[in-house]
């Protein structure tokens, strides 16, 4: 029997063997780690032809080699409507490289106002000393984001789930308002990958994602990349190599290595996650769960409108407590590393305070005490979930025992 064509395949079924060309891998079932700065012509007439800038053809090293190309095209895979995808050896450096490719000097850019914080102060200090105006929007407001298109606006920057609170934008909505004001849409797509929100299918022109979090999956490597369809691939693949982007194939073998199991792990972590946020919700210290996943939590609703799949990521705030309370349930967890990463095997805290990043979104949230106000960021890994909930009640009953 013949193999089902690529197209009638899931992404899920696609990433278990793409970018597996037998030019690039031989035999075996990844491709080797091509280590090449020089690539070598057979001779003076090769060396002349001008050869098509595109991956899988050999150039010169910051072009990429087959490891990287084999990434690549399996991350294109991975994005339903993607034309190709570039690397970038950070995720703040993949939003730089979309940025970049949508504007200009004298450009205003729209920024949903719980993006990642780096991509804030990208917004207010290199792209301002470069010409280029950010305002902030509320993430919830698809109605401010509109009043807020002039005739200067080229793109809006958008995440969803936000960084840190979580919330959950209208997608399909703020990217169709601004493709019909002629606006680049770009998003942070890390928290869900396209596995969760295929997002170039929702109508975003440009999808970004760290691939140092779920892709990687290992918290051993560090890399990002930026999806786009047939219109903007081109632009974003022309800025990419002005900036002289290039991944080590040593990296790019680590990330596809994460790549294969990625669907695995992103199932067993928001399973995880959710029975973890539900525990979390009916304890008495807790003063609100901010995980889409759950029902009841904010944003909710949208998640399941818009959302195929979850992660392990999430935040909650303590109820009625300080600094210092908070100080003492994080440092006695036992089973959770105090990191700033997320989406790898283990899980990881770090401490949440949202309100200085924010320029124009509420926080706290409407109808939320003001005393609480001290949030916690959890990343779930792999570990058993009983586990992580026996740790998280001793480190809760040693945060009351301290006052
Ligand atoms: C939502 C989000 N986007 C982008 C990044 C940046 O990724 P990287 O650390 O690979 O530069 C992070 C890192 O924490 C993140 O949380």
């Amino acid at each position: 029997m013949a193999k089902p064509p690529k197209d009638a395949l899931r992404p899920a079924t696609r990433i278990v063997t793409a970018g597996r060309r037998p030019e690039w891998t031989g035999a075996v079932v990844n491709p080797p780690v091509w280590r090449a700065s020089t690539h070598l012509y057979e001779n003076m007439a090769a060396l002349k032809s001008a050869i098509p800038n595109e991956d899988g053809r050999f150039y010169y090293g910051r072009r990429g080699a087959p490891t990287q190309w084999a990434l690549a095209e399996a991350l294109t895979e991975l994005e339903p409507g993607a034309a190709g995808t570039m690397l970038y050896p950070s995720g703040v450096a993949a939003i730089a490289g979309a940025l970049l490719t949508a504007l200009r000097p004298g450009d205003v850019l729209l920024m949903t106002d719980n993006a990642y914080d780096p991509s804030r102060v990208m917004g207010k200090g290199l792209l301002r000393e470069f010409g280029v105006e950010t305002r902030f929007f509320d993430p919830l407001d698809p109605a401010a984001f509109e009043a807020a298109i002039c005739e200067r606006s080229r793109a809006v920057l958008l995440e969803a789930p936000g960084s840190l609170t979580m919330e959950v934008q209208d997608v399909p909505a703020l990217a169709a308002k601004a493709r019909k004001r002629g606006l680049v849409s770009i998003i942070d797509n890390t928290w869900a990958s396209p596995l969760g929100f295929p997002a170039l299918e929702r109508g975003v022109d440009i999808s970004v994602m760290s691939l140092t979090k779920h892709v990687g999956g290992h918290s051993d490597v560090m890399m990002g990349s930026a999806a786009a369809g047939p219109e903007l691939y081109a632009r974003l693949r022309r800025t990419a190599q002005a900036l002289g982007q290039v991944v080590s194939p040593d990296d790019a073998a680590l990330v596809l290595r994460g790549l294969r199991t990625l669907k695995t792990r992103l199932k067993q972590e928001t399973s995880t996650a959710l029975e973890i946020a539900a525990w979390l919700r009916d304890r008495p210290e807790i003063a609100l769960v901010m995980c889409p996943m759950l029902p009841g939590s904010p944003g909710h609703e949208t998640w399941l409108r818009d959302f195929t799949g979850g992660c392990g990521l999430f935040s909650f705030i303590l109820k009625g407590r300080d600094a210092a309370a908070r100080a003492r349930f994080i440092d006695a967890l036992q089973l959770f590393g105090i990191g700033y990463s997320w989406g790898g095997f283990e899980s990881l805290v770090v401490p949440v305070d949202p309100a200085p990043l924010r320029d124009v979104a509420r926080w706290p949230f409407a109808g939320m005490d003001a005393e609480d106000r001290f949030g916690v960021r959890l990343s779930i890994g792999l570990e058993d979930p009983a586990d992580l909930i026996a740790d998280l009640d001793q480190a809760l009953a040693a945060m009351k025992g301290g006052r």
